[in-house]
């Protein structure tokens, strides 16, 4: 098989001053990608600001043969998310590839616990940032046809404790992801959008105490990862609206599927009857997956209006 490379390609890292960020930005770059290395560079908590961190990174990426410029703005405002894509498009003027990895968590305790200000901080750099990035470079890819979007997700969202604002900010990364494949699908276009759920050993990990980070440190490298990133981020993506994990050197597949469940036309069924069908729902063969809302619909009729609700799609 031949290199996958990015030659001429510019790509955007948010929050790529270290960590996964920089595993993926760098390995862009040293396959020929211009890349905008933008970090705020704060605590993983979200706290401080310097840009000599998203620097450092570039600085890095340019010494090892690579082309890099950094950028230092805020992905958790739509004003910073504005500035960062200005600042692609003033130096290579336009942006083929996308990876919204910038990621707080400064919630840690419990549901009880949690505070506004907590739920406000990790929404608003994972799910708003992702949201802003995604809509400030949304036109140029459809326009062009051609786009990679790699979002990050998070296997928080299987579980991780009560304190709920980092999953629920990495499940609407998720959400969006799935959403806006599901667009470009059905406008025909060549912008592909999909998310993995990363494993890798970093200074977020030190939150989950020492034997965890360790393991993390010593069998999840944040290099392991970056391979799936780039794959994803390639003109030849096999795929859009997909979500993977990916760690340790291995990636795999996460969806969300329908079984075959219990079709009925009665509309004053019971809840008797529902619980009498329960294993049946509850029963993963012959599940399905969903390529749109309308899918969803389509298990209880077969009278969708497909014409109406592809005329509805933008
Ligand atoms: P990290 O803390 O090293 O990386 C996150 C980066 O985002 C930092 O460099 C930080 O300065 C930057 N950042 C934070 N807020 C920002 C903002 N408002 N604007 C721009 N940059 C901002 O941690 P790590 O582990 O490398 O995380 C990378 C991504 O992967 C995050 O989204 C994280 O949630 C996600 N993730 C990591 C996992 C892991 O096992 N390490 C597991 C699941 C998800």
């Amino acid at each position: 098989m031949s290199e996958l490379r990015f030659d001429g390609k510019v790509a955007i890292v948010t929050g790529a001053g270290g960590g996964l960020g920089k595993a993926y930005a760098s390995l862009l770059a040293a396959r020929g990608a211009k890349l905008l290395v933008n970090d705020l560079g704060g605590n993983f908590q979200g706290q401080g600001q310097d840009v000599s961190y998203a620097e450092a990174a570039a600085r890095d990426i340019r010494d090892a043969g690579g082309i890099a410029e950094a950028n230092g703005d805020s992905v958790a405002t739509s004003a910073g998310v504005e500035a960062i894509v200005q600042d692609a498009l003033k130096r290579w003027g336009r942006v083929d590839i996308l990876v919204n990895n910038a990621g707080i968590v400064s919630a840690s305790g419990t549901l009880a616990t949690v505070t506004d200000e907590e739920w406000e901080k990790d929404m608003a750099v994972s799910a708003s940032g992702t949201f802003y990035l995604c809509r400030a470079v949304w036109e140029g890819m459809l326009e062009r046809d051609f786009g990679r979007i790699v979002n990050i997700s998070s296997g928080s969202w299987f579980g991780m404790g009560s304190a709920v604002p980092y999953p629920a900010a990495k499940g609407a990364v998720w959400a969006m992801t799935r959403a806006l494949a599901a667009a470009t699908n059905a406008l025909g276009k060549n912008v592909k959008i999909n998310a993995i759920m990363p494993i890798a050993g970093s200074r977020m990990t030190q939150l989950m105490g020492p034997e965890i980070h360790g393991l993390m440190e010593r069998d999840f490298p944040a290099r392991a990862v970056a391979p799936v990133v780039a794959m994803l981020a390639h003109e030849s993506a096999p795929c859009n609206g997909e979500m993977f994990t990916a760690g340790g050197g291995g990636y795999t597949r996460v969806f969300a599927g329908v079984t075959q469940g219990y079709r009925a036309t009665d509309k004053d069924w019971t809840p008797e009857t529902a619980l009498a069908q329960f294993d049946k729902v509850m029963d993963t063969s012959g599940f399905r997956i969903p390529e749109g809302s309308m899918d969803e619909a389509a298990l209880y009729t077969s009278d969708v209006p497909w014409e109406a609700f592809k005329a509805f799609i933008k």
